[in-house]
């Protein structure tokens, strides 16, 4: 079935702005995290600009997406520890899908939640993922006044809490300027205590 950003997938990987997320994304990653050992989902990871770094320290990256095109870029790059699967992440995924139920130290969801119908589902789901003290981190373009897209610091923290997740921190991670207008990311972090 084709999905709106199959069409993406073949100018991903030389886009400017998206390279420049995902290396910003890393970086504020890294500041908090040894990545070393650990098994790690990465959710709507597109082409795999975040999973190709995290991979290169991490012990293991299921790295899904429910955009095929993408995975197929993904894929063709063969990451020895990376397995990439295009799918919708659901309940009966997890009950059915042994590299899930597996259970995750760390997931990142890198400029994806903001694009799926039912945040507070998709949280549910990784509170569920989550191995005990496991992190979730997001990435979002932070609400502004002029559109409802992106996510204000209250409804990343509000989402959080009902999903009964600890909330560590949102902050400002970085922004990015592109055609003369500055946008600010938010990084959420949350632990499953
Ligand atoms: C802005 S792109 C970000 C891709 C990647 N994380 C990156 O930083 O390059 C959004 C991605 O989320 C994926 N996506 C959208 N809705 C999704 C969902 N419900 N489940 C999984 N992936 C989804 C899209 O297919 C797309 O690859």
């Amino acid at each position: 079935m084709s999905n709106s950003w199959d069409e993406y997938a073949d100018g991903w990987d030389t886009n400017e702005d998206v390279m420049l997320y995902a290396e910003n994304a890393f970086k504020s990653l890294r500041q908090f995290t040894n990545l070393s050992g650990m098994r790690v989902l990465d959710f709507g990871c597109g082409t795999g600009l975040l999973t190709e770094k995290i991979a290169q320290s991490a012990a293991d990256v299921i790295a899904i997406d429910t955009s095929a095109k993408m995975i197929d870029v993904l894929n063709a790059k063969s990451l020895t520890n990376v397995t990439a699967l295009s799918l919708e992440l659901s309940e009966h995924e997890i009950k059915n899908n042994p590299l899930l139920r597996e259970g995750f130290d760390l997931i990142v969801a890198s400029s994806v939640c903001a694009f799926v119908p039912d945040y507070q589902y998709i949280l549910a789901l990784f509170k569920r993922l989550l191995k005990q003290n496991g992190t979730f981190v997001q990435w979002d373009w932070q609400r502004n006044e002029q559109d409802d897209f992106g996510f204000t610091p209250d409804m990343i923290s509000q989402g959080y809490e009902n999903a009964n997740l600890l909330v560590e921190n949102v902050t400002n991670a970085f922004s990015l300027t592109s055609n003369n207008s500055t946008m600010q990311v938010l990084m959420g972090i949350a632990k499953n205590n």
